[in-house]
């Protein structure tokens, strides 16, 4: 395992698995945790003893909510402390009329040691409205907006401020089903790291890990089980270097051996607002 990170050690792992899938075939659950057990130590075995752990999961309302609650009583055995368990949310979902629609991401937040939690990460762009909360300060009566130290709101445990990907943003990378904002990575790595620090994220798909450390200065190892999604990883990371871009809005990642179709090439952009048929249904 040590071998993977050339000697080094991670301060920071974020794992993003397929949620109850080994080898992309659906197992029995207590399957599913014995292989997560795997790579969660195989995580810790290349982390420094000062280290971070973040995992995505998903919850299936359809069945026990698992693999989430079964994933957090195996993570129990594990030599890390429970920090957060944190929702973002998104903006599409899926559900019926008779249920709430399920918009949330979960994410799992793990330390050991003395982990870095680098708390100026944490403010949003969304500004304070809320006044109240008074405090008594010095004799003085303050409410929140005079003690606090920023303009604007922490994310908190709730993310209710990251763009869930779709094929129109920037960062898009065709071909990727499962493609994690990076904006949500960027906000884990300067938390949880610092410059120069070593990343590792075992569950690469389209690299955003392996960017997200690109443009803070982090170092990362990644691997995918899927050939294609480390060619993509790499791709994307020297495409990023060579124009500054994050994905291939537009485009796709093989242009140079599949030339995008004439017509796609020399279509006229769509007014603001406006989705094919075809495009919206995958929403
Ligand atoms: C949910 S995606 C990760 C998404 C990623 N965070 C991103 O933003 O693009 C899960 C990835 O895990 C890969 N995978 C599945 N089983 C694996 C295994 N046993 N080892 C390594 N990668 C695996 C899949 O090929 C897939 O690309």
């Amino acid at each position: 395992m040590l071998d993977f990170m050339a000697g080094k050690r991670a301060y920071l792992a974020i794992h993003d698995p397929p949620y109850n899938l080994v080898a992309f075939k659906e197992r029995e659950i207590s399957d599913f945790i014995s292989w997560c057990k795997k790579w969660v130590e195989n995580s810790i075995t290349v982390s420094n003893l000062d280290n971070s752990l973040y995992v995505w999961l998903g919850a299936d309302q359809r069945d026990g909510f698992q693999p989430l609650p079964d994933f957090m009583l195996m993570m129990r055995e594990m030599p890390l402390r429970p920090r957060s368990f944190i929702t973002m949310r998104n903006q599409r979902g899926y559900g019926t009329q008779q249920n709430w629609m399920a918009v949330r991401q979960e994410l799992l937040f793990y330390v050991s040691g003395n982990a870095k939690f680098n708390v100026e990460a944490e403010y949003t762009d969304i500004p304070k409205i809320l006044r109240g909360y008074y405090k008594e300060i010095g004799g003085k009566l303050t409410e929140n907006l005079q003690r606090g130290k920023s303009e604007n709101i922490r994310a908190g445990n709730v993310w209710v401020d990251i763009q869930q990907i779709f094929y129109r943003m920037e960062e898009n990378v065709s071909g990727c089903y499962a493609q994690k904002p990076l904006k949500a990575i960027e906000r884990i790595i300067k938390a949880s790291s610092q410059p120069g620090d070593f990343v590792v994220d075992f569950f690469a798909h389209s690299g955003t890990t392996l960017l997200a450390a690109e443009i803070n200065e982090r170092r990362c190892f990644t691997v995918d089980i899927d050939p294609v999604f480390c060619e993509i990883s790499i791709r994307r990371l020297e495409h990023f270097r060579k124009t500054r871009r994050l994905g291939w809005q537009n485009g796709h990642p093989f242009e140079a051996e599949v030339p995008l179709p004439e017509l796609l090439e020399t279509a006229e952009p769509l007014p603001q607002g406006e989705i094919p048929e075809l495009q919206r249904s995958l929403f």
